[in-house]
């Protein structure tokens, strides 16, 4: 897993590392919730249900076969009856065989449907939820439910097989064991005690390191990933030798982790491999007086020292799938917990579906806060007429992004602190998607993603005609560099369109937001990013975009302001101007100021 956890290596629960292993080995919630993931493969847990039988019982088998052949047939010369058991025996093989890849592939392919049904899952709830949610849930901890917890509890499928079937193969032999010889059996098993002392000692220690080693190694997870993703600023600021000492540092204590982990095994097994040893020393030396005595044949002393070798197996796996059980349990406590987060942000059950709409935007009184009693919007009103264009202007954190987010409703204003109002409906009474249909909001930073240029243009719009795409492309500028790409239209963006320019990938957000045609177009200081070269064209296309709609617009760029119906000026949540260009400079006020201090300097520059 690789999310992120912050600090030392022994805070492990931020992550929840310990919940994680620690968690019951079975969890009847959460086996509850899961049944309906696994009821899709009954047909393949069956199948692999009876492979485990199968495999079990030619587990059990063996030693039995050869028993009988050395007592029964070699012993009184029968030639045909040893042929008989040579052809059991082989038998007996390749049903193991068969049978442990049946039940293998069965439940790889059971849990796989499992996995994918619940990724699934997890992907459309992750969707559904609201901003809010994102706001208090680190991306890095929803990756590692997503991806890690879902994997873990399809393993969980795996090894609750495993683990019955060496249930089965473990209290096969002992009956089997004590059914050939009780004396001996009872025997055998007296070496079971202290294994289980061993292991009631071993175990708390191993967990520890265990969760230790886990810990370190996803610390060294997320600062790889930190680095990686940040290797341009690590570049720039020339952070390598100092991250690379702090990596050393991190990389070190998981070196430390897992080799303690690993000298604690190197202690233990050892006792775990001197116990069959011993009871097999044990019923050899029994054994072999009770064989020249005439109390047992030789067949059944091989058969029994063959029982214990094989009853040691089960048991070391279980006390692996003992823990990974545990994890797996763990696992889908959290990827029910985040399956259960209800969406915040919800129709109303009488909300109605917004018809088409002329794009007029009014905002009453409204108030808002991220944080109870941190006003971060006061007492705004706002009115913009269909297919005006205002611009939103005002110093970093006087509250634009958020005043925008109220109007594309990706949260909601508290009832009794003011109402956002699309022509004339509240926001908060309309199915949210009738909303965002007729909306588009374009970000400073482009967002495409891993697909072809037509597909990023397209976007949901999948149904659009390759003309109307075109000619998209062409309103805004794009189409001339998109046709000189490898592919044109066709070109495969990889990573986001990092092999484009900044202006190139938001010429193509630009066309997007065309094709999507929306009646209300939001633009977030997308000319932010834009170099002088693509300013012209973004002018340009900033035209055709805004034409026939309302727009609103955040930017500094003089050059997008001065033209806007309406400038507003925002200040600490407040509506301090508004007015246009000319009336506002006229006023002397906070426009005026930031316009002589800030863009006339850009302008003179040539950067605005
Ligand atoms: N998701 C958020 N959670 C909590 N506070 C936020 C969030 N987004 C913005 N803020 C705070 O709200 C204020 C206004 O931010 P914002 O609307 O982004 O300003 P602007 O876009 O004008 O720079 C800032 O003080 C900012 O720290
Ligand atoms: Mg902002």
């Amino acid at each position: 897993m690789m999310s992120a956890v912050g600090g030392r290596p022994s805070s492990t629960s931020k992550d929840g590392l310990d919940e994680e292993v620690f968690g019951n080995a079975v969890d009847p919630k959460v086996i509850r919730r899961l049944l309906p993931y696994v009821f899709p493969q009954t047909r393949l847990v069956i199948v692999a249900v009876i492979a485990m039988l199968l495999f079990a019982a030619t587990q059990v088998s063996v030693p039995w076969l050869i028993k009988l052949g050395i007592d029964r047939y070699i012993a009184n010369g029968d030639r045909g009856g040893l042929i008989m058991v040579a052809a059991l025996f082989f038998g007996s093989a390749v049903i193991n065989w068969v049978s442990l890849y049946v039940q293998d592939i069965t439940i790889t392919k059971a849990g796989q449907g499992v996995l994918l049904a619940l990724r699934r899952d997890m992907f459309a709830h992750m969707q559904k939820q609201s901003m809010r949610f994102f706001d208090k849930t680190e991306v890095g901890r929803i990756m590692s439910r997503v991806q890690g917890d879902v994997y873990q509890l399809q393993e969980f499928l795996g090894t609750i097989v495993m683990t019955v079937g060496d249930f089965l193969s473990l209290g096969g032999i002992v009956v089997v064991m004590l059914l050939l010889d009780v004396q001996l059996g009872l025997l055998a098993l007296v070496v079971l005690p202290l294994l289980a002392i061993a292991m009631a000692v071993w175990q708390p220690f191993a967990r520890r390191t265990f969760v230790e080693a886990r810990a370190t190694i996803s610390i060294v997870n997320a600062s790889l990933n930190e680095n990686i993703t940040g290797v341009r600023v690590v570049q720039a600021m020339n952070r390598q030798d100092e991250n690379l000492r702090q990596f050393d540092v991190k990389n070190r204590s998981n070196l430390n982790a897992f080799l303690g982990a690993g000298r604690l095994s190197a202690g233990v097994l050892p006792i775990v491999d001197f116990l069959p040893a011993a009871a097999i020393g044990l019923v050899l030396y029994f054994g072999s007086s009770m064989v020249s005595g005439g109390a047992i044949e030789i067949g059944l002393l091989i058969a029994f020292i063959m029982y214990i070798q094989r009853f040691f197996d089960p048991i070391r796996n279980l006390t692996m799938q003992y823990t990974q059980l545990q994890r797996a349990m763990a696992s889908g406590t959290r990827i029910f917990e985040t399956l259960d987060v209800e969406p915040d942000m919800v129709d109303a059950p009488d909300a109605e579906v917004l018809p088409p709409i002329r794009g007029e935007v009014e905002l009453r009184n409204v108030s808002f806060a991220y944080k109870q009693g941190e006003d971060v919007i006061q007492n705004l009103s706002l009115r913009i007429e269909p297919g005006q264009t205002a611009a939103i202007v005002g110093p970093t954190g006087a509250g634009k992004t958020t005043l925008v987010s109220l109007i594309a409703r990706f949260y909601d204003v508290e009832h009794g602190r003011g109402e956002v109002l699309v022509d004339g409906h509240d926001v908060r009474d309309v199915v949210r998607a009738s909303l965002a249909s007729q909306m588009s909001m374009v970000l400073q930073e482009p967002f495409l993603f891993s697909g072809t240029v037509r597909e990023n243009i397209k976007y949901n719009h999948v149904d659009v005609s390759e003309e109307k795409m075109i000619e998209a492309a062409k309103a805004v500028g794009a189409h001339t560099f998109i046709t000189k790409l490898e592919d044109g239209y066709d070109t495969y963006l990889e990573e986001r369109g990092e092999n484009l320019s900044v202006g190139q990938r938001q010429l193509i957000s630009f066309a997007r937001a065309i094709v999507a045609d929306p009646k209300i177009l939001i633009l977030d200081e997308a000319t932010a990013n834009i170099d002088s070269h693509t300013e012209a064209q973004i002018q340009l296309a900033l035209r055709s975009l805004l034409k026939d709609r309302t727009a609103i617009v955040i930017a500094h760029r003089l050059s997008t302001i001065r033209g806007a119906d309406k400038i507003v000026v925002l200040s600490q949540g407040e509506l301090v101007e508004e007015g246009t260009h000319d009336e506002l400079l006229d006023r002397d006020g906070l426009y005026s100021h930031l316009y002589h201090m800030n863009y006339a300097v850009l302008e003179e520059i040539g950067v605005a």
